[in-house]
């Protein structure tokens, strides 16, 4: 096993360990602090964590697979989500991924060094359909044209 929280991580579990009733219930935190490590999280680190909180790898396994904001492989700097359920479909989620295909030259599903393109099930803020998670941003009204400029922004 390789993997290893860094120091502040281990600082961080530290501070939140007794703030738990039992360390199961640690099991997101420490999937966080394992995906902000590494930008996903490996089989190693879920047999670290597994350990650290005593319970089998197998619950570890099934929580980091039942969510899908936990990355299971290596990520690129930038992990563009596109929602693709009914109020976004309405309000152009075709043209925005038209647009981002177009900027990076990238179809759902792949990715490059710098993005990843995916489409996601309703992200919860429908009232500003259409829209998309950039990493952890949400950006909301988009245009083909704000979409573009907001990929160009990134990469200059
Ligand atoms: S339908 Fe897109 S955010 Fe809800």
């Amino acid at each position: 096993m390789s993997f290893v929280f860094t120091e502040a991580n281990e600082a961080n579990f530290a501070h939140l360990l007794p703030r738990y009733p039992h360390p199961k219930a640690l099991v997101l935190p420490c999937l966080w602090m394992a995906q902000y490590q590494d930008t996903y999280i490996s089989m190693d680190a879920m047999h670290f964590i597994a350990k650290k909180l005593n319970v089998p790898v197998a619950h570890i396994y099934s929580v980091a697979t039942f969510y899908t904001m936990f990355n299971l492989e290596p990520m690129p700097k930038y992990h563009i989500q596109v929602c693709k359920t009914l109020s976004c479909e309405l309000c152009g989620k075709e043209d925005i991924i038209k647009a981002i295909e177009e900027e990076t030259g990238l179809k759902v599903n792949e990715s490059n060094e710098f993005f990843k393109l995916t489409q996601v099930e309703c992200l919860g803020a429908c009232a500003g359909a259409p829209i998309l998670q950039l990493n952890e941003d949400y950006h909301e009204n988009l245009t083909p044209s704000s979409t573009k400029k907001l990929l160009q922004r990134l990469v200059l």
